[in-house]
């Protein structure tokens, strides 16, 4: 059964609409796994605009889940990454100025960096993932470097804005699962996933964990965060 990671962020980002102390990522993690999450994911971003330092070590203390700490390769990050120890590390890239992650990790580019930094995180006992396109040069670099698994950017796929172009879309990320089982990798998915778009990328073969927030976030506005969770786990199940 494909699992379901909740990423909490945007309740850190109404918090931090008022810079007090809630609504609070931490109590969100605790409901989303009353509604069945598998895991919790936040992003520690460089510019803190929404997860904080205190967040993720709360989280890691309180789940009873498994904790994926989104980071890119910044030196001050990496290093509280290596202290806090989450179950997985998934690498991204970083833009001070994007709303949300805007693009995949572009490991080819960035291997020469990546590959001890993933050495040092696998000594430490977590798990590295790499956020990374469906693009097949990608996902070879991905394994040559000794990632365990690679997070299957699904932002076009999500954005696509016609029948042709999410046919399109989403063979690529059909081909990546291929590509990547083929290779050896544990294959995530993510970005732009919500209650309309998500069933089809569930289905594929090799999807091990599909990663969700902003549109569990909005829905739970509405119905409340546990009933948001099930009706997306009841989905994607
Ligand atoms: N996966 C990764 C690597 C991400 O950076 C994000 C956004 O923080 C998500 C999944 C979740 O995306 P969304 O909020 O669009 O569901």
């Amino acid at each position: 059964m494909v699992k379901l990671g909740i990423n909490v962020d945007h309740v850190a980002t109404v918090r931090e609409a008022r810079g007090i102390s809630e609504p609070d990522p931490v109590a969100a993690a605790v409901l989303a796994e009353l509604g069945g999450a598998d895991g919790i994911t936040v992003h520690l971003r460089e510019d803190h605009r929404h997860i904080r330092e205190r967040d993720v070590r709360l989280l890691k203390e309180t789940i009873k889940t498994r904790l994926n700490l989104e980071l890119a390769l910044a030196p001050e990050i990496l290093d509280f990454a290596l202290e806090i120890k989450p179950y997985t590390a998934t690498f991204v890239p970083e833009k001070r100025e994007e709303l949300t992650t805007e693009g995949g990790l572009d490991v080819i580019t960035h291997r020469a960096k990546l590959e001890p930094v993933i050495r040092k995180f696998q000594d430490a006992g977590i798990v590295v993932s790499l956020f990374i396109d469906p693009d097949p040069d990608q996902i070879e670099v991905s394994a040559e470097i000794g990632a365990e698994f690679i997070e299957i950017h699904t932002g076009r796929y999500c954005d696509a804005k016609s029948e042709e172009e999410l046919k399109k879309e989403f063979s690529l990320i059909d081909l990546a699962c291929v590509t990547a089982s083929n290779l050896g990798l544990r294959i995530n998915a993510g970005h732009g996933l919500n209650y309309r778009n998500v069933v089809p990328i569930a289905k594929l073969p090799g999807i091990e964990e599909l990663n969700i927030g902003h549109s569990i976030i909005a829905h739970a506005v509405y119905v409340g965060l546990e009933r948001a969770v099930r009706e997306m786990k009841a989905l994607i199940s």
